[in-house]
């Protein structure tokens, strides 16, 4: 990458802190301090515009640059497709757009149609405009409820807000959508149900209490995450998702699942729900599709979902009538063929499979040596630790001391690690950690060192 001087890096914070409007982000901290600026990337790490190297945990801050930094691959891959051909609107099909959807369904069992679009929000909300075309056409206008669960994110748009379940991304930007309802979450750690033996069955016998409270001909969709990142990163217990599959057979519910996170290798298979042995009516997926390295999402359903919008020619409003401008752009399938193709070469499923257990073993080390870890949970490359005041109460850690262990990691090691933001008032207390499906052992003992150092420092 080219270097340039130290004023031209100077000019470009103050540019920044003067001008940019930063995402989840309170910027009177900017009167007194320099908002960070990433200038450049280089397999797990980046440089600031002070050119201050970094271990960077989090996949590029929210779990996106999957196959790590630099990969000049899927740049040329860019480049070539943008100077064939750029963009051509969704009407149509490009090649990048045929092939990638080709190879993705071939991880996919069981689906069978890619709609592009580019952002998860997007393509949540794809689903939903499916799911009520539904209604109308198959159930006279019933069936057009959208269960979503308590500490689940789907997006940022007034329709994915409206099934958030994160009550601190929501606040304030109502009035909502219409016909969301919430359904209890499943992290056995905050257990609901008492000593249930069956938990996952119980948490998901929650959701059928919902379905028979609200009467199934209203409900027609139900969508999760496969394992909740942002609200805290819960890997459902056992039974929970053979349950839930059962409860929306029963019922004629649609099955979503919102693969924005885990989807395309982050926890060790192409797919989250992969590991549960299920079938989804749609899958979702972003960020990590084409590892950042361009814009894509895709809603991916079965061909019995698709079929019900060409069934008949005749009818000029029975099939799907939407449209995504940016979902025509050649460089999201073009990057996301490259990365699937990377992560097959490099044999990266099995990286993130050997490494996640590797760093969870790690994380359950230093839960027996601070206390104020309570938890400890994940999959893959995709895990997190829970933050307490206190073991046996569960009181959640202050999320000012949550906020400042990650600084701290910033501070003293230049490592970089998330934890849940903005999420749920009071439960914004879990650490997490995404590092690229590239981690090795060194990178991922230099992420438990920087912890360990800052829950020292902070909470002994
Ligand atoms: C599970 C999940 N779904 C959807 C989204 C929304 O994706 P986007 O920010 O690309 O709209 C996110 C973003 O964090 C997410 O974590």
């Amino acid at each position: 990458m080219e270097s340039h001087s130290d004023n031209f890096y100077r000019d470009v914070v103050e540019a920044d802190r003067a001008r940019v409007w930063h995402h989840l982000t309170q910027h009177k901290k900017f009167e007194t301090a320099d908002p960070l600026v990433i200038v450049k990337g280089e397999g797990m790490h980046v440089w600031n515009a002070a050119g201050r190297k970094h271990l960077d945990a989090t996949s590029g801050g929210v779990w996106t640059v999957n196959v790590g930094y630099g990969r000049a691959e899927i740049a040329d891959a860019v480049r070539d497709q943008l100077v064939a051909l750029p963009y051509y609107a969704g009407g149509a099909g490009t090649i990048p757009g045929a092939k990638f959807a080709e190879k993705l369904v071939s991880k996919m069992p069981g689906m069978s149609r890619v709609y592009y679009s580019n952002s998860g929000s997007e393509a949540n909300e794809k689903t939903y405009k499916i799911v009520r075309q539904i209604s109308h056409n198959k159930y006279g206008g019933k069936k057009n409820k959208i269960l979503y669960r308590e500490r689940d994110y789907h997006g940022t748009t007034i329709t994915a807000l409206s099934s958030g379940g994160q009550n601190e991304r929501k606040d304030q930007y109502g009035p909502f959508t219409p016909g969301f309802v919430e359904v209890p979450h499943c992290l056995e750690y905050r257990n609901q149900y008492g000593n249930e033996q069956d938990y996952g069955v119980a948490a998901a016998n929650a959701i059928e209490e919902v379905i028979l409270r609200e009467g199934a001909d209203t409900v027609g969709a139900l969508i999760l995450e496969p394992i909740t990142a942002g609200g805290g990163v819960i890997v459902p217990p056992q039974g929970y998702w053979e349950r839930v599959q059962e409860i929306c057979k029963k019922y004629q519910i649609l099955l979503i699942i919102d693969e924005v996170v885990c989807g395309v290798g982050r926890t060790g298979t192409w797919f989250g729900y992969q590991h549960y042995g299920i079938q989804p009516d749609m899958v979702t997926m972003a960020k990590g599709v084409a590892s950042g390295y361009a814009a894509i999402s895709c809603t991916v359903t079965t061909e019995e979902v698709f079929n019900l919008f060409k069934d008949d020619a005749d009818d000029p409003m029975s099939f799907f009538r939407d449209i995504s401008t940016f979902g025509g752009c050649t460089a999201g399938p073009a990057a996301a063929l490259k990365t699937m193709e990377i992560i097959e070469q490099e044999n990266l499923l099995d990286n993130v499979t050997t490494m996640g257990g590797y760093f969870l073993e790690g994380l359950e080390r230093l839960a027996a040596k601070h206390k104020v870890i309570g938890d400890v949970r994940g999959k893959g490359l995709f895990c997190g630790a829970e933050l307490v005041a206190d073991r046996d109460s569960k009181q959640p850690l202050d999320e000012k001391l949550v906020q400042a262990v990650v600084a701290d990691c910033v501070q003293n090691s230049a490592v970089l690690i998330g934890a849940t933001n903005r999420s749920l008032t009071g439960f914004n207390n879990t650490l997490c950690f995404s590092p690229a499906f590239i981690a090795g052992t060194s990178e991922l003992d230099e992420v438990l060192t920087a912890v360990d150092g800052a829950l020292t420092r902070l909470t002994a």
